[in-house]
C-alpha cells in the first residue's frame, strides 16, 4: 500500500481520484484541492510554477510515494520542473487526451476544449505537431466554467449557455469528438449530453492516469484484490482544501460516487 498525493487548481482532480478509487483500491490518497486560488487556466506561466512547486513540496512532506498532478494546467506549465525538484518521487501528469481522440474520430474534426494557459502552452502545442495533419482540432478556451464547477452550479443556465457558445461552432465545423482537457469538465458530462445528445463522443483522460499510477506504483497482489480489500484496514482518504475543507467534502460526497467504497475520508481546510 501507497499513499498518493493528488492536486488540482480545486474539484477538478476529484474526477481522477474518483477513477483511482476504483481502479486502484488498495492506496491511501491525500488530495489537495487549491481553490482558494481556483482558476488557475488564465494566471501567469511564474505563478503557476511557483504555486505547483509549494503544493508538491507539501505532498511530499506528507511522505507521499508519488504525486498526480491533476491539473492539465499545471501539466503543461511546471510538469517538468517539478520532476526536476523531485527526482525521487514519481510526477504523474495529465494532458488532454487529442491523441486517442486523432485515432478514433470518423470525420477527422475534433473539437479541444480547455483552459486558456493549457491551449497556449509549449507542452501542448507539441503534442499537436505529433499528430496526423489531416486531422483538425477545434480550440475553444473554457472561460468562466471552472469558477461555475467550483460553486457547485453544474446545470445553471450560465453553464448551458456557455457550453452551447463553445460546442454549438465545433459541431457546425463537422466535430464528432470532444477533448476534455480540463480535470473539471467531466463534471458537466451530463449537461453537455442533456444539450447535444450523443452527437459527440467525449475523450477525457482520468482512466489513462490511474494506468500511469499503476505502472509507477503496482499494485501488491493484484490477482489476490478481493480479499485484500476485505481483509486490510480501512484506506484513508484525506481531502485537503486551501479554502474550505468541509464544502470540499460535501463536493466529493456530490459528485463522485463515494457510498460503495470502504474508505475514511475527511475533509480538512489549510493555509499554504
Ligand atoms: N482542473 C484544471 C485543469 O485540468 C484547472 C482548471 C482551472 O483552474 O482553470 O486544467
Amino acid at each position: 500500500m501507497a499513499k498518493i498525493g493528488i492536486f488540482d487548481s480545486g474539484l477538478g482532480g476529484l474526477t481522477v481520484l474518483s477513477a483511482a478509487l476504483r481502479q486502484t483500491p488498495h492506496h491511501d490518497y491525500i488530495y489537495l484541492a487549491d481553490s482558494a486560488n481556483a482558476p488557475y487556466g488564465e494566471k501567469s506561466p511564474e505563478w503557476l510554477e511557483s504555486r505547483s512547486h509549494l503544493l508538491c513540496t507539501w505532498l511530499a512532506e506528507q511522505g507521499c510515494d508519488a504525486i498526480v498532478v491533476a491539473c492539465n494546467t499545471a501539466t503543461t506549465g511546471a510538469i517538468a520542473s517539478i520532476r526536476k525538484a523531485f527526482p525521487d518521487i514519481p510526477v504523474i501528469g495529465v494532458e488532454p487526451g487529442i491523441k486517442p481522440a486523432a485515432m478514433t474520430t470518423q470525420t477527422k474534426v475534433v473539437g479541444v476544449l480547455a483552459t486558456q494557459n493549457t491551449l497556449a502552452s509549449d507542452k501542448f502545442k507539441a503534442l499537436l505537431g505529433t499528430l496526423p495533419a489531416d486531422c483538425q482540432f477545434i480550440q475553444q478556451a473554457g472561460l468562466g466554467l471552472v469558477p461555475l464547477i467550483e460553486d457547485g452550479a453544474l446545470s445553471s443556465p450560465e453553464i448551458k449557455k456557455l457550453l452551447k457558445e463553445y460546442i454549438t461552432p465545433m459541431l457546425e465545423s463537422g466535430a464528432d469528438t470532444l477533448v476534455l482537457g480540463c480535470t473539471h469538465y467531466p463534471f458537466l458530462i451530463p449537461c453537455i449530453s442533456e444539450l447535444f445528445g450523443n452527437q459527440l463522443k467525449i475523450v477525457d483522460t482520468s482512466d489513462a492516469i490511474v494506468r500511469q499510477i499503476q505502472r509507477f506504483i503496482p499494485d501488491e497482489n493484484p490477482e489476490d484484490e478481493m480479499q485484500q480489500i476485505t481483509l486490510r484496514k480501512q484506506h484513508q482518504i484525506y481531502l485537503y482544501s486551501t479554502k474550505d475543507g468541509d464544502q470540499l467534502l460535501t463536493h466529493a460526497h456530490n459528485l463522485i460516487n463515494l457510498r460503495d467504497i470502504n474508505i475514511a475520508i475527511q475533509g480538512l481546510t489549510i493555509s499554504l
